[in-house]
This record gives structure tokens, C-alpha cells and sequence, in this order.
């Protein structure tokens, strides 16, 4: 198709986790509009238009290779690209931000903001800007302020439409999502602007997943989506502490639980606490609000689910260090896995990274292996120098060792020849299973000390 032919032409700013894989789905899908990406960073869209990816997810480099320069292209001709543009998706960052008012706790829209005024003044003619990137509710109210007082008097209307993809699965969720959610003024013109947006999803999405809402309640729905499922990560984590003093199993407790249709099984698995770039900022960003508008009994109630989370990082820390005889000086102790989940290279606030500070503050020498995520995992602790090792292959990481730590729960981790493991390690030897994820039985008997989350420890070393 030449490029006059194209239907629509689609810009998203921000070449990112969610940028990437949800341009270059809409691109496979609707084959009949122009889809371009654009970044601030030059070497990302240099990878993009590589055969090495910027990023690790299953799937993403077939979709990518069959769509690119085709109607999928990658650019960082920003201005030129916006001019064209009839639709912008905007999916920059939004991190806590750190610094002024609202520091640790609020969302940081400089980016943001910076693609408003970039927008503004490369456009000569009226655009729908989506935001893709999560954001404190009433963001759109300030982009319509900066858009529609620009010079030209140009009318842009703002919608949201929240992306839910995880990652690890994110072509999966953005080919069949439970939702699509698309919130709009109610006025003609976001009607249409919102029915736009509807139109582009109604390609591959079945309609009834399609929810259509005013905007506010729109990005609420986002922030709070992330909210419940990590409310369940802390409660299950609180649990698996209750679990450890009373002999109790948290996997089975779990099951029983969440075999109640009624609260189902998702987000029930015990572990070192959650992780990734969204969880932890999305919750400050809420908790920021309710104190702004006064509501601090709701503050401290979601603030309860940062706590716990950095509770339970802590807590499995402690036990390590008081199975190995309140020591770790000296020790060498391998983590199994540095991204935050499996099934991606991602490591932005993955539990792995805390736990292994931790451990070096203890004078521990840590040793870190991982299928995807060691570069991410060596910009992380570049810090650390000889305190830290890295190894690609788990069997030369585990050598020599005192204990292994599963930080991640890549399937790999589960079917390693444990015996050959357990020989090059150094006695007693100690694994500490932060994923639950082994057969602890087996490992016991095979001489290991075995410390699950949440489950009594298997451990050869009795008490006199
Ligand atoms: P990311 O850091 O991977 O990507 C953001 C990209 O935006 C970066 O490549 C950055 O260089 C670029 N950028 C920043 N300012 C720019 C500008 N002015 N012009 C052009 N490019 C610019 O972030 P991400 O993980 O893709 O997240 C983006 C947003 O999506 C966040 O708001 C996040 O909360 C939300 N979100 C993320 C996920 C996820 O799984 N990562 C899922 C759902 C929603
Ligand atoms: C999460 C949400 O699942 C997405 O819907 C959302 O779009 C995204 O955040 C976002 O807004 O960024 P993601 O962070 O990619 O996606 O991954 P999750 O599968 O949610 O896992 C988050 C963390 O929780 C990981 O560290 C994972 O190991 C942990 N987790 C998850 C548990 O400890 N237990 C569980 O039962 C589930």
C-alpha cells in the first residue's frame, strides 16, 4: 500500500514497553492505517529498527519483523511525524517523581507535558490526542488547557485510553484483551473523537469488550485496576508471614481461597513481593491524590499495600540471613533471576535488585544469572564492583556458592539438575525459594536446606 493509500495515520510518542508492542499490534491488525513511533531516544528507535529489539516479549519480534516498513515504521523525525499525524497516542513515562512538591509520591509529567507542547507546536490542523501513559486523574483537563490555548486556536480534543497489557504477555493481552477502554468528554465533538478510537480497536476487538466512559473515570479505572491486583500481591504476602510462624502452607491456603469464584485464583501467588515500573508509582500517585483532596483514611489504606510489599522484600532478606547462622559476610549467594517477573528482560523495580543491596550491605558476595535480564541487571548494580558477579549459565553461577535465591520465576529454574547443583555448591547448602516455584521435598533430600515463602523450611540443620 503506498503511503496516500493509508485510512488513517496513527503517531504514538514513546517507543517504550507499551509504545512498541501496542503500535506494532495495531499495525498487524489494521493493515489500512499508517502506524509510526517516535522517541526522545535515538538508540531506542535504532533498535527498533533493528534485528535486535529494544526490549524482550514473547512474540513481539515475528509481529514486528511482519509489519515493519510495510505500515509500521520507527522514526525520530518527531515534528514531521506530528504534522501528519490524525491520531497521537501519547505512551511517554510517567515515574515518581523526585523532586519538589510531591516528591517519592506523585507522578512526574514533565515528559508528558513536554509532548503537549511539542504537539502544539507542530500542528496546523485539528488532532485527537490519546493518552496511552498512566496518569493522575484530570491529566487530560491540563493537556486540553496547554492544546487549546495555542496561538492558532486549533481545537484538539483529549482522550484516555489506558493500556492493561503486563509484561511477558503483552501481544497476547493486546491481541485478545479482556477490555479496550476509551473515555471521552461527552461533548459532539469527544463523541466523535472517542468513536474514532473505538473504530481502530473494533478491527480485531470484540465490541462488547470495547467500554466507552467519560474521561475521568477512564483514568481512575486504570490506577485503580493496578491498585486491586497488587492489594492482592500484599495480602497474600501478609499471609505467607502468618503462614511461616504457624506451620501453615500459603499455597494452600491460596487455592482453597481462590477457588471461591467469588475472589478467584489471580494474584494470589506468594513471592518476594511485587515488582515493575508501574505497581509501586501508580499507588503513590493515588495515595498523593486522596491527600491532596483531603482523604487521608483512603491514603493510608492503599499506602498499606506499599508497606507490606516492602515488608515482605525485607522479611525475606531477615530469613536468609538467620538461617545461615545471622552471618552473611564472606558468603557467596547466587539469585536465580534478576527481572521483575519472568518472561522479560525488565528489572525496573524488580524485587531481586532490594534484595540483592541487601545483601551486599551484609558484606555478602552476590552472583547474578538470568536468561534476559543481565544487561538491564548490570546497569543495575554497575555500582557494586567486585561485590557483584554476573554468569549467563545457572550451573557456573551456583559454583561455589553457600545459597541460591529464586528471584524470578522463569520455567528454566524448575527443571535444572539440582544433584549436579547441590555438588558444586558449599556446605550446608541453602535455597531460598522466593517464587515457590521447585519441588522443596526433592531438594531436601538431596541434602539442601530449603526455605519457601510462606511454607515451614525443609532443613537438615535441627536445633540441639
Ligand atoms: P518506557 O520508559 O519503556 O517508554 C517510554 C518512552 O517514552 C521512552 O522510550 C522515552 O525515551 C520516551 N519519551 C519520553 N519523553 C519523550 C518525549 N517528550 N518525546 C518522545 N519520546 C519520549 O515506559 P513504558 O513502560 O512504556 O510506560 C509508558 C507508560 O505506560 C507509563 O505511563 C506506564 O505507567 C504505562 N504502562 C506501562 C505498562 C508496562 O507494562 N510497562 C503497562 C501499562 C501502562
Ligand atoms: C501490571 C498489570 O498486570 C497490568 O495489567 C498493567 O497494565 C501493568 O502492570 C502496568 O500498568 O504497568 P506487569 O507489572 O507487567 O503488569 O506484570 P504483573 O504480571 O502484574 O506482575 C507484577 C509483579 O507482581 C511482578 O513482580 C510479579 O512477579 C508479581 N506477582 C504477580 C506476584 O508476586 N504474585 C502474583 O500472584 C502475581
Amino acid at each position: 500500500m503506498s503511503i496516500s493509500q493509508f485510512t488513517k495515520r496513527i503517531l504514538c510518542i514513546g517507543a517504550g514497553y507499551v509504545g512498541g508492542p501496542t503500535m506494532a499490534v495495531i499495525a498487524l491488525k489494521c493493515p489500512q492505517y499508517k502506524v509510526t513511533l517516535v522517541d526522545s531516544n535515538a538508540e531506542r528507535i535504532a533498535e527498533w529498527n533493528s534485528d535486535r529489539l529494544p526490549i524482550y516479549e514473547p512474540g513481539l519480534d515475528e509481529v514486528v519483523t511482519s509489519v515493519r516498513g510495510k505500515n509500521l515504521f520507527f522514526s525520530m523525525e518527531t515534528e514531521k511525524n506530528i504534522h501528519e499525524a490524525d491520531i497521537i497516542f501519547v505512551s511517554v513515562n510517567t515515574p515518581t517523581k523526585m523532586f519538589g512538591v510531591g516528591a517519592g509520591m506523585a507522578a512526574d509529567l514533565q515528559y508528558w507535558e513536554k509532548t503537549a507542547r511539542q504537539i502544539l507546536t507542530c500542528s496546523d490542523q485539528p488532532k485527537i490526542i490519546v493518552e496511552k501513559s498512566t496518569l493522575p486523574v484530570k491529566t487530560a483537563l491540563a493537556m486540553e488547557r496547554i492544546l487549546n490555548f495555542g496561538p492558532d486556536g486549533l481545537h484538539f480534543d483529549v482522550l484516555s485510553n489506558p493500556e492493561f497489557l503486563a509484561e511477558g504477555t503483552a501481544i497476547q493481552d493486546l491481541s485478545e484483551p479482556d477490555r479496550v477502554l476509551v473515555g471521552s468528554r461527552l461533548t459532539e465533538s469527544g463523541l466523535a473523537a472517542r468513536q474514532e478510537i473505538v473504530d481502530i480497536y473494533r478491527n480485531w476487538v470484540p465490541e462488547e469488550k470495547i467500554l466507552v466512559s467519560d474521561v475521568w473515570s477512564s483514568e481512575l479505572s486504570k490506577l485503580v485496576s493496578n491498585l486491586f491486583l497488587s492489594q492482592r500481591i500484599s495480602t497474600i504476602n501478609s499471609i505467607s508471614a502468618f503462614c511461616e510462624k504457624t506451620g501453615a502452607d500459603v499455597d494452600r491456603v491460596a487455592k482453597a481461597v481462590g477457588m471461591d469464584h467469588r475472589i478467584g485464583d489471580k494474584f494470589l501467588k506468594a513471592g518476594i513481593g511485587f515488582g515493575g515500573s508501574c505497581f509501586k508509582k501508580d499507588i503513590l500517585n493515588l495515595v498523593y491524590m486522596c491527600q491532596t483532596y483531603g482523604l487521608e483514611e483512603v491514603a493510608d489504606y492503599w499506602q498499606g499495600v506499599v508497606r507490606i510489599n516492602e515488608y515482605q522484600k525485607e522479611r525475606f532478606v531477615t530469613n536468609m540471613l538467620q538461617a545461615m547462622f545471622n552471618t552473611l559476610a564472606g558468603k557467596r549467594i547466587c539469585l536465580f533471576g534478576f527481572a521483575f517477573k519472568a518472561d522479560t528482560g525488565d528489572t525496573r523495580e524488580s524485587a531481586a535488585f532490594y534484595i540483592a543491596r541487601r545483601l551486599i550491605d551484609e558484606q555478602a558476595r552476590v552472583v547474578v544469572t538470568d536468561p534476559k535480564a543481565l544487561p538491564n541487571a548490570k546497569i543495575d548494580l554497575a555500582g557494586f564492583g567486585d561485590a557483584v558477579e554476573f554468569e549467563r549459565g545457572p550451573y557456573e553461577a551456583a559454583e561455589g556458592c553457600h545459597a541460591i535465591a529464586v528471584m524470578t520465576e522463569w520455567r528454566q529454574y524448575r527443571a535444572l539438575d539440582y544433584q549436579k547443583i547441590y555438588k558444586r555448591m558449599v556446605k550446608p547448602a541453602f535455597i531460598f525459594d522466593g517464587r515457590n516455584i521447585l519441588d522443596h521435598k526433592a531438594l531436601f533430600d538431596m541434602g539442601f536446606n530449603v526455605y519457601p515463602v510462606g511454607k515451614p523450611a525443609l532443613t537438615h540443620l535441627h536445633e540441639s
